[in-house]
């Protein structure tokens, strides 16, 4: 494993946000990131970090006593007055929309790890997550060059992607892929802030669509299994289809999926083949999980109160693993947390995976 050789100094865009929140929780005596600047939106520049988060109910306060008293104590910033030339690494935790040309400005002379999707499906930009796909990130110097950019923006998947992709890697390694169908169950903290808007719909109820969520999952999960190829990426060419619902969960989401395989396969076959997956062998990166993806033998799990803080919220739990009908190949239910392996605790585990490989801090 390679340590840079001083510690990396970070900034993080949107650290007041769901995923803010766990990017401050993953870089907190980070033995190779030093974060040393915070950016919000309106609601937070110019206030001291402790006071927002004071404002910020329940999550905000058990936040705060977490944080050493240094980091606190930082001033939030406009994202676009991020001090570029005194940071080494930037992590993006803005909503899409405002991320689009913040990325670019960071991207231009700095790395940039994004949560939000607005590089996700641009053709010069590989989809990673690690463990899954950083071999894709050769593509990164592809995009910089088409950019004219010093850095890149690396964004992650979108956190119903993450257990979807996690899980179908080590199948399509062993046996082949032809087809993926999913139900989601997601969390109201998928939705950021704005969750606190859906909770009088939710009560009582499951909200049967997510605008653009379906779409996402569907096309992200083939550019993620797919392999470069001449400066882009060819999709895996197996279809996706994807139903995603909104359920009164507070984190975690919860994925029904039927895969169909290349090869056919028990389920103790598939279980081995998860069981075995161990993709930081021999590189003990500090944010990555003990177990990468843990079964569960029991009939009635994983469920998102009980398992989505499986190692610290990196690990994939996957149980109820069964034969499927329809498709010839198995069917299982997966969890991830969404706002820590499907968002910032990705993203931190990602940087760390880039600077191992020598592409960031280097
Ligand atoms: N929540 C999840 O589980 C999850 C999972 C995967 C990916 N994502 C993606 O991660 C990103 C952040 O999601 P979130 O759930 O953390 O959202 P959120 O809770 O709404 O937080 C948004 C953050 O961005 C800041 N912000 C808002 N508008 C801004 C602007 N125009 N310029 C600069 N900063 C701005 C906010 O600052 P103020 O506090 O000052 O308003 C806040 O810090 C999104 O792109 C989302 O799609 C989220």
């Amino acid at each position: 494993m390679t340590a840079p050789e001083r510690a990396l100094r970070v900034g993080v865009m949107g650290a007041t946000g769901v995923a803010g929140h766990q990017a401050l929780l993953a870089l907190v005596n980070h033995p190779w990131f030093e974060l040393t600047a915070v950016a919000g939106g309106r609601e937070s520049v110019g206030r001291l970090l402790r006071e927002r988060l004071a404002d910020q109910g329940a999550a905000g306060g058990a936040l705060l006593q977490r944080l050493p008293v240094a980091l606190a104590d930082l001033r939030l910033i406009a994202a676009d007055a991020l001090p570029l030339d005194e940071l080494d690494l930037v992590f993006s935790m803005l909503p899409t929309g405002a991320a689009r040309d913040l990325e670019a400005r960071c991207a231009q002379v700095l790395p940039v790890l994004s949560t939000a999707a607005a590089y996700r499906m641009e053709p010069d930009t590989p989809l990673m997550i690690p463990g899954v796909n950083v071999d894709h990130a050769e593509l990164l110097a592809t995009q910089s060059k088409a950019r004219g950019w010093k850095g890149f923006v690396a964004p992650g998947p979108n956190c119903t992607t993450i257990g979807l992709a996690v899980t179908l890697a080590p199948l399509q390694a062993a046996f082949g892929v032809t087809s993926a169908t999913l139900t989601s169950m997601q969390a109201l903290s998928g939705a950021g802030r704005a969750a606190t808007e859906l909770v009088d719909a939710i009560t009582d109820n499951i909200l049967v669509h997510i605008p653009g969520e379906e779409q996402k999952v569907e096309q992200e999960a083939g550019k993620i299994l797919g392999a470069p190829r001449k400066g882009a990426i060819v999709p895996a060419d197996f279809p996706v289809s994807a139903t995603c619902t909104r359920v009164a969960v507070s984190h975690g989401h919860t994925l029904c999926v039927s895969v169909g395989l290349g090869n056919p396969a028990t389920p103790d076959a598939v279980i081995a083949a998860w069981r075995a997956a161990d993709p930081f062998s021999g590189r003990p990166l500090p944010s990555a999980p003990q177990h990468w993806i843990e079964v569960r033998d029991e009939p009635d799990r994983p469920q998102p109160r009980l398992d989505r803080d499986a190692g610290g919220g990196m690990t994939t739990v996957v149980g109820r693993v069964r034969p499927d009908a329809v498709s010839g190949g198995i069917k299982y239910v997966v969890l991830s947390h969404n706002a820590v392996l499907g968002a910032a605790g990705g993203a931190v585990l990602l940087a760390e995976d880039l600077v191992d490989r020598g592409v960031i801090g280097s």
